[in-house]
């Protein structure tokens, strides 16, 4: 059995708020993803590396077993497809909501409202449960744009601080779901390699359970 552990990561907010919480587990990362063109970083720990990917490309990596562990967002992991990850530990970092918002001054919906998201599987879900008939337009960012626009009547995305939201005149109509960033392991590895994978369950699990300390 091999010994070495990979853990995926994204760069942006879930890499800066993993690399304090992966320090506490002594695991410290050598090289830099925004200083360094490498997509796989060295740690203090040999038999340890870090991949630096897509946000959206961590549960593939992670349940393909090119990964053992990651940390991938919980609208991630509730917008991918795949059904065969082990999601032990709630990170408790990159928080924020899933949220259905809309124009502040917005006219009544048509029957078959319009609703711009890159969460169309969360979206689908969500209007299916409610029995409410919409057309899903997909889009990769900026979806605050789709009701200024007129490209949509509402859309669903993540809030933090609804500074987004505000500044391009759109309110919260709904809270679909509370987000925060979780490990997610691959499942052979969690068998294969857990003398290796124990420990650092356990080991976050307490430190998020002592607020990080
Ligand atoms: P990519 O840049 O690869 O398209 P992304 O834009 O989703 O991905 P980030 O913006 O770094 O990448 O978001 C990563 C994760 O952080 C999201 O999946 C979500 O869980 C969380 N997140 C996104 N936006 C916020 C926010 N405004 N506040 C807090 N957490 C957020
Ligand atoms: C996210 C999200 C919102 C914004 C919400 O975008 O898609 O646009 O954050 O945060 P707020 O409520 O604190 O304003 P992000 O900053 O990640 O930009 P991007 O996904 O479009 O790259």
């Amino acid at each position: 059995m091999s010994d070495k552990i990979t853990i995926a990561v994204s760069k942006g907010r879930i890499y800066d708020e993993a690399v304090p919480l992966l320090a506490k587990l002594g695991i410290v990362l050598i090289d830099d993803p925004n200083k360094s063109r490498k997509l796989i970083l060295d740690t203090n720990q040999a038999n340890i590396k870090i991949l630096i990917i897509r946000a959206t490309d961590v549960p593939t990596y992670v349940e393909r077993g090119a990964a053992e562990l990651g940390i991938a967002g919980k609208d991630v992991l509730m917008e991918y497809s795949g059904d065969s990850l082990y999601e032990p530990v709630d990170l408790g970092i990159a928080k924020c909501r899933m949220m259905l918002a809309g124009l502040k001054d917005a006219k009544p919906v048509t029957d078959r409202p319009r609703v711009v998201t890159k969460y169309t599987n969360i979206t689908r879900n969500y209007f299916a449960d409610r029995g409410q008939q919409v057309e899903i337009i997909k889009l990769y960012g900026s979806m605050e744009l789709g009701p200024v626009l007129g490209l949509s009547d509402w859309i669903v995305d993540l809030v933090d601080t609804g500074n987004t939201l505000k500044a391009n005149g759109l309110v919260t109509l709904d809270h679909i779901a509370d987000i925060s960033s979780r490990l997610i392991v691959n499942k052979a590895a969690m068998k294969m390699k857990n003398a290796l994978i124990k420990p650092i369950i356990t080991q976050l699990s307490d430190i998020v359970e002592n607020n990080g300390s």
